[in-house]
C-alpha cells in the first residue's frame, strides 16, 4: 500500500466520522466542501495520482473512487435523514415547501350588522351604551311598566337563575339603567344579546340580538321618531325603502307602534319574503310611557321621548338574503366566510 492510498483511507475515515456527527444540513455541506468540493481534499489527492508508480495506479485509483463514493453516499444518506438535502435550513424544515397561510377571520354577520346600526345611529348623535345580559326582574319588567301579572310577560318568558336574576328578554332594561344614572337629554342606542324561552325555528332562537334606542328631551314627538327610523332604513337598505308605522301595544310606550320596511327583496310588489304583503315587520317603538319616566324619577310633564327596539338577526338576514336564522348560529365557516 502506498502513501496515497493511506491518505485516501484516512481522509475517508475522518469524513465519515464528521458525517456521523453532523447536526444539520449546513454541517453536511461543509463536509462536502472540505472533501469533495473543487478546492477540497479529494481533488487535491487526485492531483497526486501522477506521482504514483504505474503498477500501483490501478489500485490507487480504485481506493480513490470507492473512498469518494462512500463519502458521497454517507452525505446523501445523512442529508435524507436530516430532512433536507444540501439546503442550509435548520433540521426538519423543508424550505422548498409553500408557506402555511394563517387563516384570517372577520366579524360575524351579526356583529357586522350591530356595528353598522350603531354607526348609523351614531351619525344622528346616539351614544352606544351597554347593559347586563344577566338582569334583574325589576329592570327587565317592572320598571318597564310590566308588573308580574301582566300578560305581556308570557311572550317574553325567559331563563331564571336560582338567585332570582334572569337572562334579559329584551334590551329595553338598558333604557331604565341609563335613565337611572343620567339626567335628560338622553340619546342612546344599546346593542346586545337577549334570551327567550322559544323553540328554535327559521325565525326564532333562544338567544338573539336587539338594538335598543332611547331619546328623551323636551317636546319630542312621534314625527321625530318616524324621521329617525326613515333615515335608518335608507342608510341600511337604500333610498327607495319606505317605512310605515302601525298601532301596536307595548307596556312601556304610549302610543306604541310596530314599524315595517317596504320589502327590501321585491321592493313592495309582494314576494315570499314579505308573504306577499309588500312590507316586512322590523320592530317595535313608541313614545316613552309617563309611568316609566316616573319609575326613574324623570318628570313626565317636563320630559318626553321615544324608544325603539330592532332585531339584529332580522336585519342581517334581510341584508344578506339568509333564509334561516339558525345558519347564523351553526358556526360553519363555509357559510360565515361568505359575508
Ligand atoms: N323590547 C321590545 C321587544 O323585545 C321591543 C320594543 C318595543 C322596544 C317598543 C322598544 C319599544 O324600545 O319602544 O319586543
Amino acid at each position: 500500500m502506498n502513501n496515497l492510498i493511506e491518505s485516501i483511507n484516512q481522509a475517508v475515515g475522518e469524513a465519515l466520522q464528521r458525517v456521523e456527527a453532523a447536526e444539520n444540513a449546513a454541517d453536511l455541506e461543509q463536509i462536502r466542501i472540505d472533501y469533495l468540493g473543487r478546492n477540497g481534499l479529494f481533488p487535491e489527492l487526485s492531483r497526486q495520482m501522477s506521482s504514483v508508480a504505474p503498477e500501483e495506479r490501478k489500485e490507487t485509483g480504485r481506493a480513490f473512487n470507492t473512498g469518494r463514493g462512500s463519502i458521497q453516499q454517507a452525505l446523501d444518506d445523512a442529508g435524507k435523514k436530516l430532512g433536507s438535502d444540501r439546503t442550509k435550513a435548520p433540521k426538519g424544515i423543508d424550505v422548498t415547501l409553500p408557506g402555511r397561510c394563517p387563516r384570517v377571520g372577520h366579524r360575524h354577520p351579526i356583529s357586522q350588522m350591530a356595528e353598522e346600526c350603531v354607526a348609523v345611529f351614531g351619525r344622528l348623535g346616539f351614544t352606544p351604551m351597554n347593559g347586563p345580559e344577566l338582569e334583574d326582574i325589576y329592570h327587565n319588567f317592572d320598571a318597564l311598566n310590566t308588573p308580574a301579572d301582566h300578560p305581556s310577560r308570557d311572550a317574553q318568558d325567559t331563563f331564571y337563575l336560582p338567585d332570582g336574576r334572569i337572562l334579559r328578554s329584551q334590551t329595553s332594561p338598558v333604557q331604565i339603567r341609563v335613565m337611572e344614572t343620567h339626567q335628560p337629554p338622553v340619546r342612546i342606542v344599546a346593542p346586545g344579546r337577549v334570551f327567550r324561552r322559544d323553540t328554535p325555528d327559521a325565525t326564532h332562537g333562544m338567544n338573539f340580538h336587539q338594538i335598543e334606542g332611547l331619546y328623551v328631551d323636551r317636546n319630542v314627538s312621534l314625527a321625530d321618531l318616524k324621521s329617525v327610523l326613515q333615515y335608518f332604513a335608507r342608510e341600511l337598505f337604500g333610498k327607495d325603502v319606505k317605512i310605515r308605522l302601525r298601532p301596536h301595544f307595548f307596556p312601556f310606550t304610549e302610543p306604541s307602534v310596530e314599524y315595517d320596511f317596504s320589502c327590501v327583496v321585491c321592493g313592495g310588489k309582494g314576494c315570499p319574503v314579505c308573504k306577499n304583503s309588500g312590507w316586512i315587520e322590523i320592530a317595535g317603538a313608541g313614545m316613552v310611557d309617563p309611568a316609566v319616566f316616573r319609575k326613574v324619577g324623570y318628570d313626565p310633564e317636563k320630559w318626553s321621548g321615544y324608544a325603539f327596539g330592532l332585531g339584529i338577526e332580522r336585519l342581517a338576514m334581510l341584508r344578506n338574503h339568509i333564509p334561516d336564522l339558525r345558519l347564523l348560529y351553526d358556526n360553519d365557516v363555509r357559510f360565515l366566510e361568505q359575508f
